[in-house]
């Protein structure tokens, strides 16, 4: 066998032995030599996810392998609040240009508003760099397009960091849809419950304009919609879909700008007082000077113009029917997913009620027993139930590692996922005729 330096074996080479050899090692073979560099990246978006996941979490958990190397935001004092929150000293910027061209990140996280990720993905590979981003990939099919054509003429690659897959149950369902625990699968229902907390939520920030977030159909259901398409393994086609706005916006008697001043405190049930978190003031109260963004907005706005009731039947090329609904008023929290195959169901069943939790995945044959699948990954620690780490573990430790699950999710992904919301608003604002994936984009 012939040895050169890159496949020369660790046993050969103590059996060549020596210290010169040693002396030599970092010259000759640079296998063996000092550690990786650390992963340049910059980061665009300072506020919640920006701050916490992709900025004190990975500083916490990936400092060894992960440098923050510059933050990004519109907003100035987020920008340095989000600094501050991280507790590093990389420089800040609103201009993301020059955060690239002064930091020369390895990669570019990107965390700002759903509705501008479509800029920094496109320009981030432009100036060079590997692109990360949050769900959604996009808002509008143009968006989509235009990252697709950017892709096209860059060598740099893009992930979408879906977190949602990395729950132990998500990857418990996947593996038993690859063993064919249920047969082939026929149909799928999957519904998501929002309750008065969480899904209000939505109602106060950003989110509640079509044009930041595309509806919740595409910024929440766009994480549901990537589970369907990685566990069913095939491409969407068709959509078909209704939307109402049947309790948040115009739907009450009263509304204020935003809680901290309004006269009817006392007797609104939804009345939240954003000074009580001191995170959240620092990133977003006391920054109100510079972009007017209020954290604490009134649910009962007239200028809220998303959904908070959605249906939509998507239709795989596979012949598989989904059935998805999100309701976002409701008294608790929630998912309810059942997969009905030609051998039987798979019930993956989440309710987060007060005083009343159920976290359970079924399986149930046809003819046979119905058992609770116990052999699940133990949940970690750490936000969304450890899926977060789960994927950053991934990311930035074993990112040349196998997959079995097909985990990792990409451009393909990303697009897929934005386009079945894209094509359920389409098909809202078009009385429910049903839109076609492959008439939005060329993929
Ligand atoms: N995967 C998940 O579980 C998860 C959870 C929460 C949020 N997210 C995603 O993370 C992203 C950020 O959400 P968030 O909750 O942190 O919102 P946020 O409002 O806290 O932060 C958004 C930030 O983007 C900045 N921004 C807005 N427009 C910008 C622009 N044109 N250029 C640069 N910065 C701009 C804002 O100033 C703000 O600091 C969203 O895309 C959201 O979908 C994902």
């Amino acid at each position: 066998m012939t040895t050169t330096d890159s496949t020369i074996t660790r046993r050969a080479f103590i059996a060549a032995g020596g210290a010169a050899l040693a002396a030599t090692a970092t010259r000759s073979f640079p296998l063996l030599a000092a550690p990786q560099p650390r992963l340049r990246m910059a980061l665009v978006g300072t506020g919640n996810r920006g701050s916490l996941t992709w900025g004190q979490e990975v500083v916490k958990g990936y400092s060894d392998v992960v440098e923050i190397v510059g933050l990004c935001d519109i907003n100035r004092k987020r920008a340095e609040a989000g600094k501050a929150l991280i507790g590093i000293n990389a420089p800040t910027f609103v201009d993301f240009d020059r955060m690239i061209n002064e930091t020369r990140p390895d990669t570019v996280m990107v965390t700002t508003v759903d509705g501008t990720h479509y800029r920094y993905i496109i320009r981030g590979l432009e100036l060079g760099c590997n692109v990360m981003t949050e769900k959604p990939l996009c808002t509008d099919e143009q968006q989509c397009q235009a990252i697709l054509d950017a892709q096209k003429k860059s060598s740099k690659k893009i992930t979408v960091t879906f977190n949602a897959r990395h729950a132990p149950e998500a990857k418990k369902v996947k593996q038993l849809l690859l063993e064919k625990a249920v047969g082939d699968v026929i149909s799928v229902d999957f519904h998501e419950y929002l309750d008065t907390s969480h899904g209000a939520d939505y109602f106060r920030r950003w989110h509640r304009l079509k044009q930041n977030s595309g509806t919740l159909l595409v910024h929440k259901a766009s994480h549901h919609f990537d589970l369907a398409n990685w566990w069913l393994d095939s491409m969407p086609m068709e959509v078909t879909a209704f939307g109402d706005l049947k309790f948040y916006g115009h739907n009450n008697s009263f509304r204020s700008t935003h809680c901290r001043v309004c006269p009817y405190k006392q007797q609104c049930k939804f009345y939240w007082d954003v000074t009580q978190n001191p995170q959240y003031v620092k990133l977003y109260t006391e920054c109100e000077s510079e972009d007017g963004y209020l954290r604490d907005g009134c649910v009962w706005r007239d200028d809220i113009n998303i959904y908070d009731t959605m249906s939509v039947v998507v239709k795989y090329e596979n012949g598989v029917h989904l059935t998805y609904t999100a309701n976002t008023y409701l008294p608790y929290e929630g998912q309810s997913v059942s997969i009905n195959g030609s051998r039987g169901r798979l019930d993956y069943t989440e309710v987060k009620a007060n005083g009343f939790a159920n976290n359970e995945v079924r399986l149930t044959r046809s003819f046979g027993k119905s058992e609770a699948v116990k052999d699940l990954e133990t949940s970690r620690a750490g936000s969304h139930g450890g899926a977060d780490s789960s994927m950053q573990d991934q990311i930035f430790r074993g990112a040349q590692g196998s997959d079995p699950l097909n985990l990792r999710a990409g451009l393909h992904d990303g697009a897929l996922s934005s386009l079945v919301g894209i094509a359920a608003r389409h098909s809202i604002e078009r009385g429910s005729q049903t839109v076609k994936i492959n008439d939005l984009v060329k993929l």
